[in-house]
């Protein structure tokens, strides 16, 4: 993988959900819990779940995607590592496991936690975390095995009880969420130690900036000194902590959390007491989901902790989580808009959406009572997200890469064009509806520049480099014809439905033919065009002009966001599967890893056919799923 940013990457990352401790009846104790941990691990790699015994119903997640036992990591697993630290709990019919594996030849850390089913015979619960840190993973196979602490049979006399485990356990998320420099961190033992993707990041004097930082001091301190800087106080919530796997004959836990940075936190207290500028990564909101495992000993110390994370996107709540669902819907205002809206109406009101969120103040909005929100697929409070992160939003008829859309309708109307985010530049499709003189839905879809800088730059964590990245270098003009009235003669031939599914069939066949391509049509990825025809792109995807889509499959969860009428355009936005499973020349082996695509698309049609299209792409763990494509569903 390319993301090499050197030693403590991963470093940088309240509802209390327990892990549930069902009573087992049939008891499969640490050997057959070993055991299964082993079976699942072949079974992986020979790329053959049948021969595991799951219920009917078996619930297989990956990276925090729900997807067919058998897909994903199935079809690209080639090798088991030799690095194995395993968990048992007998009690809960739970285990899991830190290990590597290769994917498509490349080397990353792989999680699994597995649970059995209430006859402890059969696997309900498959939780995976993929970790794409090729340098994490050779250190892992390096090391060998865990160090030997992890290991030892602790004498049920000496055993701190399992409550106990749990909550000194979360005594570590408390500390670091929002991590206040005069916090109590009496609970960790003095030797206290921490691994990051393999890294040791305690008590190492190597001279190693930290994370994405330039601390260079922070990773000689112990662990609790490094707590008394404050430094982890960019985390700004811990969320949906769970303690599943809690191995209480070797007095260690392993944790699965979720941890939100919103972009609001501007300085880093250092090591050496003075303030840093936050790193760039931190520019914009973020969600990490943490693996982490800990050893305690004594009256309830963190002795050791070893953890490993990956990111999801902002928001997300894991398959896992068992607290309350997330509240999609905000509270209302009092105001309202007066007569119909027209599309004079709807692009002010866009207009008033794009102010608020600059002011960071929703609450000058007409809003509706349940009004949604939602950032990149994810349903968040109004005021979270963007809302606080916003800091310039390019403006239509002033600027060169911005233009507004309407269908009245439909009452929707949408923006898009360049956002900034402090020193983080994005294209935000935006999209409003307003229904009897309120707003009841606002989407938001804010494809950020990810350049692979400096200490790890900006670049989503652990994501492959894509063949065509857009680092925020100019996009130059948003062709102008975008916002232009729409050509003489008819508009869409179609509904704009199915101009949508025609286009992203193309898409998905990889073939221009049976989409309706006006002659002298051009077409933009991420703001390069190549020189090929829209329809010879589509063909010749495999080589030109970018590779983009050469390893794609299916284009799902398709949605027109807004269709203008009189200007001839449609926005529209789908999920572009890309498994990675096909052994395709010349890919290079970091980008052959599953991924998924979200493509918000603006495609101008004139008299029947498409003339231009102007594409971003936001990559996205495997098989992910807009909270809108989801409700669509049910
Ligand atoms: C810190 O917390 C521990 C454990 O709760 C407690 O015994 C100790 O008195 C606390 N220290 C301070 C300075 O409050
Ligand atoms: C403190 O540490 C920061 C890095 O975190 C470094 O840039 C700065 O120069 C240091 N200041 C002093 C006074 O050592
Ligand atoms: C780290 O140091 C480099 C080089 O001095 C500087 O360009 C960068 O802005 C610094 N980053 C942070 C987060 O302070
Ligand atoms: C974002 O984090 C800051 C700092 O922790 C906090 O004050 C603020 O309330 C958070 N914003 C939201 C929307 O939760
Ligand atoms: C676009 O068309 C609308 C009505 O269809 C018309 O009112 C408007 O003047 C036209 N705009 C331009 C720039 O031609
Ligand atoms: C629109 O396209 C049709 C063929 O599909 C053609 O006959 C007609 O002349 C076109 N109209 C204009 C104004 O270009
Ligand atoms: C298109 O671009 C490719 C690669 O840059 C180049 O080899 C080819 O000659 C170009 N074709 C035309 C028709 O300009």
């Amino acid at each position: 993988m390319k993301v090499n940013t050197g030693k403590g990457l991963a470093a940088f990352w309240a509802v209390m959900t327990l892990g549930s401790t069902h009573a087992r009846s049939g008891d499969c104790d640490r050997s057959c819990l070993e055991a299964l941990i082993s079976d699942y691990l072949t079974a992986l790699v020979a790329h053959d779940p049948s021969s595991l015994p799951t219920t009917p119903d078996v619930k297989y997640v990956e990276n925090n995607q729900v997807l067919p036992l058998g897909t994903g990591e199935w079809l690209v697993a080639g090798s088991t590592g030799k690095y194995r630290h395993t968990f048992s709990d007998p009690e809960s019919g739970q285990v899991g496991t830190i290990t590597t594996i290769t994917e498509n030849g490349v080397g990353t850390i792989y999680i699994v936690r597995l649970q059995l089913d209430d006859d402890g015979r059969r696997i309900s619960e498959i939780e995976t975390q993929i970790t794409r840190d090729a340098d994490g993973a050779a250190l892992y196979e390096k090391m060998g095995e865990p160090e030997s602490v992890w290991l030892q049979a602790v004498t049920p006399e000496q055993r701190i009880p399992r409550a106990t485990l749990i909550s000194q356990t979360n005594k570590y998320y408390s500390g670091m969420e929002r991590n206040d420099p005069n916090g109590n961190y009496s609970f960790f033992d003095t030797d206290c130690n921490r691994l990051e993707d393999a890294v040791q990041t305690t008590n190492i004097d190597t001279g190693d900036p930290y994370g994405h930082s330039n601390d260079t001091v922070f990773e000689s301190l112990g662990c609790e000194a490094q707590f008394q800087t404050g430094f982890l106080g960019f985390v700004t919530k811990i969320r949906e902590r769970r303690f599943p796997v809690v191995d209480e004959e070797r007095q260690a836990v392993l944790a699965i959390t979720t941890l939100d940075h919103n972009g609001t936190v501007r300085e880093l207290p250092s090591a050496n007491g003075t303030s840093q500028p936050i790193p760039a990564y931190f520019d914009v909101p973020r969600t990490l989901q943490a693996a982490e495992a800990f050893r305690l000993r004594g009256q309830g110390k963190l002795w050791r902790i070893e953890m490993t994370l990956t990111e999801v996107p902002y928001g997300m709540s894991s398959p896992f989580h068992e607290g309350a669902p997330v509240d999609v819907g905000g509270e209302g205002t009092e105001k309202t808009i007066d007569g119909p809206c027209g599309r004079a109406c709807l692009e002010k009101e866009l207009d008033r959406v794009l102010d608020a969120l600059l002011a960071h103040h929703p609450a000058t909005l007409p809003l509706a009572e349940g009004v949604r929100y939602s950032e990149n697929g994810q349903f968040i409070p109004l005021g979270d997200g963007l809302w606080e992160t916003l800091g310039d939003v390019a403006v239509p008829g002033v600027n060169d890469y911005a233009a507004r859309f309407a269908d009245p309708s439909t009452g929707t109307a949408a923006y898009w064009g360049l956002t900034r985010e402090q020193t983080t530049p994005g294209v935000l499709a935006l999209r409003i509806k307003v229904d009897r003189g309120q707003i009841t839905e606002i989407e938001a879809i804010d494809v950020r520049a990810e350049s692979t800088g400096a200490r790890g730059g900006t670049m989503t964590l652990l994501r492959p480099p894509l063949p065509i990245e857009w680092e925020g270098n100019s996009l130059g003009k948003l062709d102008p014809a975008f916002q232009q009235n729409k050509t003489a003669g008819r508009m869409y031939r179609f509904s704009t439905n199915k101009l949508m599914h025609k286009y992203f069939d193309g898409m998905q066949r990889h073939s221009g033919r049976r989409v309706p391509f006006a002659p002298g049509c051009t077409r933009r990825d991420n703001g390069a065009r190549g020189n090929l025809t829209c329809a010879a792109q589509m063909e010749g995807w495999g080589v030109a002009p970018n590779g983009l889509y050469r390893d794609t499959t299916v284009v799902r969860d398709r949605r027109v966001l807004v269709a203008d009428a009189e200007r001839g355009v449609v926005l529209a936005v789908a999920m572009v599967d890309g498994p990675a499973a096909r052994e395709l020349a010349p890919v290079p082996e970091t980008e052959r890893v599953p991924s998924t695509f979200m493509v918000p698309q603006l495609i101008k049609v004139g008299n029947g056919t498409i003339e231009r299209v102007e594409g971003m792409v936001k990559w996205m763990p495997f098989g992910y799923t807009s909270a809108w494509g989801l409700e669509g569903r049910s």
